[in-house]
């Protein structure tokens, strides 16, 4: 018998791992520039959090959750986003004022299956808590701009909008309604079913989107507030040389945003999968979870798609590699003192030729090669530089070339 991944996951080894690593290491380095801590909260919640956060009615929580009885008789959830878990970790520490943290993890959504849509999925993200001014929303999506265009996602996008908030929008949606109403002979089965339970997201329907080009947009009737603050988030997008596109029609598909939402689409992958993230801000999350009224901001990346398109140079996973013209032991002595000098040196385990060592180090990419003949000296390489040195004096010459 044989297994497999389960259907809609993935085995990920090297090389494709390079790029996976090269382009998390980016994240790591990003998300420090713009002061975001690591924040880790765990994979399974209850599953309410979900359904009071991102919305019941929502796709992802209506029929993508990976939702389970727990022995203990709990109905737990395998996270389908980062957010609802990162909030409600932040009210249960019982802080207060502005907090950031970035995450990096796996996410679960029973999805069907594709390329870059997956049923486990990697996201990057940052949530900025306890926060309402516009820099702070600017911040968040000039850090995942910054951040995609050095992991070079081709054709990068910005694309923004305000939805509005319990002010205004009630009386957008109720006039987006009427006008839906208006079409419902035009209108797809998926866009007459959402037309009474969340008629915002039947401005994100593919189908229907010719029938919809007059349709009446949320950021023409913000309130004073609302209106106000989109326009800051534009001023401060462009102070910092971010180009954006307005898209009235953006409203994402997870029910708690409030005011800014945005999306990063990379034009140059095929349409199912170019939103390589997305995010915006949250004002009224936390109440919904049961909490005080706390403003935040944030997003999530795909990292799946994100490797897809990536054009970045891959990490080898090895520096030196240590070929041995004398025995085997000689070369794993070579290679401890090049990893206790703080090298990631690897070597042939096996006993193999000389020329079948060379064959091994092209393969892992390493740049250095260091050949051992058993005596204390050995010669070190690296391009067209040779030289002989006793194993003592080799890493120092090896890091210096690296
Ligand atoms: P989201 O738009 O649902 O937002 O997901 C963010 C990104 O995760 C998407 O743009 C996409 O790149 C990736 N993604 C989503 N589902 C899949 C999948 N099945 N396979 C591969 N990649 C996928 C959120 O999750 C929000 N929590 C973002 C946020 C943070 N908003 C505020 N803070």
């Amino acid at each position: 018998m044989t297994f497999h991944p389960p259907k809609g996951t993935d085995d990920i080894g090297a090389p494709e791992s390079h790029v996976w690593r090269a382009v998390l290491q980016d994240w790591e380095s990003w998300a420090g520039r713009y002061g975001y801590p690591l924040v880790l909260t765990p994979l399974f919640e209850a599953t309410e959090l979900f359904e009071r956060g991102v919305g019941g009615d929502t796709e992802v929580v209506s029929k993508q959750m990976y939702t389970f009885t727990d022995k203990g008789g709990r109905s737990v959830t395998l996270r389908p986003e980062g957010t609802a878990g990162v909030v409600r970790a932040y009210l249960d520490s019982g802080a207060k004022g502005a907090w950031k943290g970035a995450y990096s993890g796996p996410m679960f959504r029973y999805e069907r299956p594709q390329a870059g849509r997956r049923r486990q999925f990697w996201q990057v993200g940052v949530e900025y808590l306890d926060v309402e001014g516009p820099a702070a929303d600017a911040e968040v999506i000039e850090l995942g701009y910054r951040y995609l265009t050095a992991v070079a996602v081709p054709g990068l996008e910005v694309v923004v909008n305000s939805l509005g908030d319990e002010v205004c929008r009630p009386a957008y949606v109720a006039l987006l309604r009427r006008y839906l109403e208006e079409k419902r002979p035009e209108l797809c089965d998926d866009s007459l079913s959402l037309i009474d339970l969340n008629p915002l997201r039947v401005l994100d329907c593919k189908v229907c989107a010719p029938v919809l080009t007059d349709a009446p947009a949320m950021s023409e009737h913000l309130c004073d507030p609302c209106a106000g603050h989109y326009l800051a988030v534009k001023e401060s997008l462009r102070s910092v040389d971010i180009a954006f596109r307005e898209d009235a029609r953006l409203v994402r598909g997870l029910d708690y945003y409030t005011r800014t939402a945005f999306e990063y689409v990379a034009t140059g992958l095929a349409a199912a999968q170019n939103a390589v993230g997305g995010g915006g801000r949250y004002d009224g999350l936390a109440e919904a979870l049961g909490g005080r009224r706390m403003p935040g901001v944030g997003f999530a990346l795909g990292i799946d798609r994100i490797v897809l398109s990536s054009s970045l140079e891959p990490i080898s996973d090895v520096d030196v590699y240590v070929v041995s013209e004398g025995t085997t032991i000689d070369a794993l002595r070579t290679a401890s003192e090049l990893r206790r000098e703080g090298l990631r040196a690897d070597f042939d385990t096996e006993g193999r030729s000389v020329s079948a060592q060379f064959r091994t180090l092209s393969r892992v990419g390493a740049r250095g090669v260091v050949v051992t003949r058993g005596g204390d000296e050995v010669e070190v390489r690296i391009a067209d530089e040779r030289e002989t040195l006793p194993l003592s004096k080799a890493s120092e010459w090896l890091k210096g070339r690296l």
